[in-house]
């Protein structure tokens, strides 16, 4: 059986004193969840303040994005080993906003994966089709390629490791949620696309989040198809209540 996670990407907000707020609120109305995963993701700057916070709690902590190096002169980056020292867990990888905004490619994602697992880090690596794609008929060429290529050259033991979250750019902070079906349809490509690049066991294993506009109002659905695992979750993680929602909508 997979477990169930959700993760939040608070993206480029909360300051340190909002993070932590947030988090309080967060700990105390999903205190009782064992049987979902709970992981967020503050900016950098929150990181080691959020890890005081959640101490001895359910609520895991990961990273928006890290460097392949492990130290040296990349002013403004950050390495695998400072997020394993500031408390991650998880990290998130090629998320569709550093594919489109800071020029991230299949190539850097992978090292970035690499380099995460490599440090004890588990990677949220992140794949999905632009609408353009969607409406040339390319999704699933777009998928293929994200999934094959950012994922190139892990063992199976590291896929063990790695969560997919299928993000449809179209979908991602555009309050247009894909249907269950269309989200199911990629999911369930892409652990065919799993089966084919290691085997079964590694294609039934894999945790494939959905992410892009959920709701409290549309996990429920979402998470019961079969191929759905999780999500990621941006906008409605930034609020205790709608992130709880969206946790105890998947129980
Ligand atoms: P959204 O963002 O939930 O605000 O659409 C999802 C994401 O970018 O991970």
């Amino acid at each position: 059986m997979r477990r169930v996670i959700i993760a939040g990407n608070w993206k480029m907000y909360k300051t340190i004193d909002e993070s932590i707020e947030l988090v309080n609120l967060l700990k105390r109305s999903v205190v009782d969840i064992d049987d979902v995963e709970i992981v967020v993701c503050p900016p950098f700057t929150s990181l080691s303040d959020v890890r005081e916070s959640i101490m001895d709690t359910n609520i895991k902590l990961g990273a928006q994005d890290c460097y392949w190096e492990k130290e040296g002169a990349f002013t403004g980056e950050v390495s695998c080993a400072m997020l394993k020292s500031a408390g991650c867990e998880y990290v998130i990888i090629g998320h569709s906003e550093r594919r489109q905004f800071f020029g991230e490619t299949n190539e850097m994602v992978n090292k970035k994966a690499k380099a995460a697992l490599r440090e004890g880090l588990k990677p949220i690596v992140c794949v999905g089709e632009k609408l353009d794609d969607r409406r040339a008929g390319k999704t699933f060429d777009v998928v293929k390629d994200h999934v094959v290529n950012s994922l190139s050259g892990l063992t199976r033991e590291d896929m063990m490791k790695v969560v997919i979250a299928y993000e449809p750019v179209w979908a991602i902070g555009t309050g247009v949620v894909a249907t269950k079906d269309q989200a199911e349809e990629v999911h369930k490509y892409i652990r065919g696309l799993l089966k084919d690049m290691y085997d079964a066991n590694i294609a039934d294993s894999v945790r494939i989040q959905y992410g892009g506009s959920v709701k409290p109002e549309n996990i429920r659905e979402l998470i019961a198809e079969e191929d759905v695992d999780g999500a990621l979750v941006g906008g409605a993680s930034l609020k205790a209540d709608s992130f709880t929602q969206i946790i105890k909508g998947c129980l």
